[in-house]
């Protein structure tokens, strides 16, 4: 899809050689009866007689009308111009053109419109229009080929945002397209060579690290995942160098299971098929890297993917099991289900190299946090109070929301465990933030925050799928940072000074760990 803005009245916009019009239109404007162009004057009469209302999500719908250029006109209203009421709009506005197989469309926005609200109408139009096509032997392609906005005012602000909502959408149907294809088309290797797809252009690098390596590195839980699975695991390491080497970078680690049975903690047969979205978080990192490589923001982002299938096996890594992490801490794995925090513990670690002004973990991390906080809010855990409220500020801003959870040292009370320095699962309780907790525990060396996209990256039921979050989110907060001089604040060598250092590695026990081998 393709966008393009110009300045128009509406009365020019109706002139357009396009197939359909969706004009968007706020609460506020109150349409003149004599209006100088004939949508005007039908939203008024519409009003009239009560078919229309000023409330987000209403549609008037008109069809080959006289001095309209265009066969669909359909007018929705946007309410107060929130990013929700955005979304409604879009959504109804399009329901209406939906059979209408239109290629070329004309957004009009009404009214004094900011940026963002160009850049929320552009991204909920590309996710009503999406189509997941990949394994499908008769694909029905995208209609929807070019959008062209409109405004009666436009500065470089709103140009600018067009561009941002192109890569926006960009990056966030490139996470679709990984986190839907079935397991089975989306390996580690397969991630892997996605990640190198991504990594094109000379401001980028990607480096994939194989088992021998990440042996040889001592990711120990990392390695402990993956020793039942028959593919071999992969830890893919971007890199985006926007500014200068000097400046600390932003890194992102995605959770890359890219299928969870549970191990031999399996999980019941209903709904299984849905842990193949496990590496939602991979597949958000890597439709960052992919819009960062249409905006090339001023700034340095590290990218980080732990990939392997978790799965029941002769070889599987057993409950009780004690295995020592890249950090030296030994960890028992009570539940092989709690597998996630198994691989982001030693990528956290791994983190630690690349002496980051912030470290922002991604991952489907437990169905705690679906029943907390559902499909609406990413749960957000973070120790450092700067980090945590520009991400909260960059998720309303996108309109892709996410809640900051708690803390507590209290809440890390049932991760104690006799055979090792830390269990991988508490109780039952407040499951969501004793995971964030377990993972606090591999990040004490850098600002640190963890997004929780358990309820957010996919949907489920009839409308089955990917979302693409929280790329929207880690997308605006990149370009927040970039464009704010002062990035001061959360840097790596005013936080050390302060936190405590972690047990380092010890080879002694890294060596005395049994392994099951498996062939790389
Ligand atoms: N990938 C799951 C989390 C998940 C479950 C996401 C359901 C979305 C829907 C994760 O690996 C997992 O299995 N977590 C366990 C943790 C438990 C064993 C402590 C869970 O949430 O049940
Ligand atoms: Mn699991
Ligand atoms: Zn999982």
């Amino acid at each position: 899809m393709n966008f393009q803005i110009e300045k128009l009245s509406l009365s020019a916009a109706i002139q357009g050689p396009l197939d359909a019009l969706l004009v968007l239109w706020p609460s506020q404007v109150t349409p003149n009866a004599l209006g100088h162009d004939p949508v005007t004057r039908w939203v008024a009469t519409a009003l009239e007689q009560g078919d229309f209302e000023l409330k987000a999500g209403a549609v008037l719908s008109l069809y080959c009308q006289p001095g309209i250029s265009q066969r669909h006109l359909v007018v929705v209203c946007t309410g107060d111009n929130q990013p929700a009421q955005i979304r409604s709009a879009v959504q109804s506005g399009w329901g209406a053109l939906k059979s209408a197989k239109v290629k070329h469309l004309g957004l009009h926005v009404v009214g004094d419109a900011s940026p963002q609200v160009l850049q929320s109408a552009l991204s909920h139009l590309a996710d009503a229009t999406y189509a997941y096509t990949t394994t499908l032997s008769q694909p029905k392609a995208r209609v929807l080929k070019q959008v062209r906005v409109s405004a009666e005012k436009v500065t470089e602000a709103h140009a600018s945002s067009v561009r941002h909502a192109q890569a926006l959408i960009a990056g966030v149907e490139l996470a679709k397209e990984w986190a839907n294809r079935p397991a089975n088309h989306a390996t580690p290797s397969h991630l892997a060579q996605a990640a190198k797809g991504v990594a094109t252009g000379r401001a980028f690098k990607c480096e994939v690290l194989g088992p021998k390596e990440v042996a040889k590195l001592g990711m120990g839980a990392f390695m402990a995942v993956a020793q039942g699975a028959a593919e071999p695991l992969r830890f893919i390491v971007l890199r985006y160098s926007g500014a200068s080497a000097s400046q600390a970078p932003v890194v992102l680690v995605g959770k890359g299971i890219t299928f969870d049975t549970g191990g031999i903690s399996i999980k019941p047969a209903p709904e299984m098929d849905e842990m193949k979205y496990d590496m939602g978080g991979a597949a958000s990192v890597l439709g960052v890297f992919k819009a960062l490589s249409q905006l090339k923001p001023k700034i340095n982002v590290v990218g980080l993917i732990p990939a392997t299938e978790n799965m029941p096996d002769g070889l599987a890594v057993k409950p009780g099991d004690v295995v020592t992490s890249m950090s030296g801490q030994t960890i028992e794995i009570l539940n092989t289900d709690a597998e996630g925090r198994l691989v982001l513990c030693d990528a956290l670690t791994y983190a630690e190299r690349f002496k980051p002004q912030a470290v922002i973990d991604i991952a489907t991390l437990t169905g705690a946090c679906v029943i907390a906080l559902g499909a609406v809010r990413s749960g957000l855990f973070s120790s450092h109070d700067a980090l945590a409220h520009a991400l909260e500020q960059a998720g309303e801003v996108s309109g892709d929301l996410c809640w900051r959870m708690p803390l507590d040292d209290d809440y890390a009370e049932g991760l104690k465990s006799r055979f090792a320095d830390v269990a991988n699962v508490a109780g039952r309780q407040a499951g969501s933030v004793t995971a964030a907790k377990f993972l606090q525990r591999f990040a004490k060396r850098f600002a640190w925050a963890h997004l929780d996209i358990a309820g957010t990256a996919w949907r489920s039921g009839a409308a089955k799928g990917a979302t693409g979050r929280p790329v929207g989110l880690l997308l605006q907060y990149l370009t927040d940072l970039a464009s704010k001089t002062d990035v001061a604040d959360l840097s790596a060598a005013k936080k050390s000074k302060t936190a405590k250092p972690a047990p380092r590695t010890r080879k002694s026990l890294v060596k005395a760990q049994p392994t099951a081998v498996r062939k790389a």
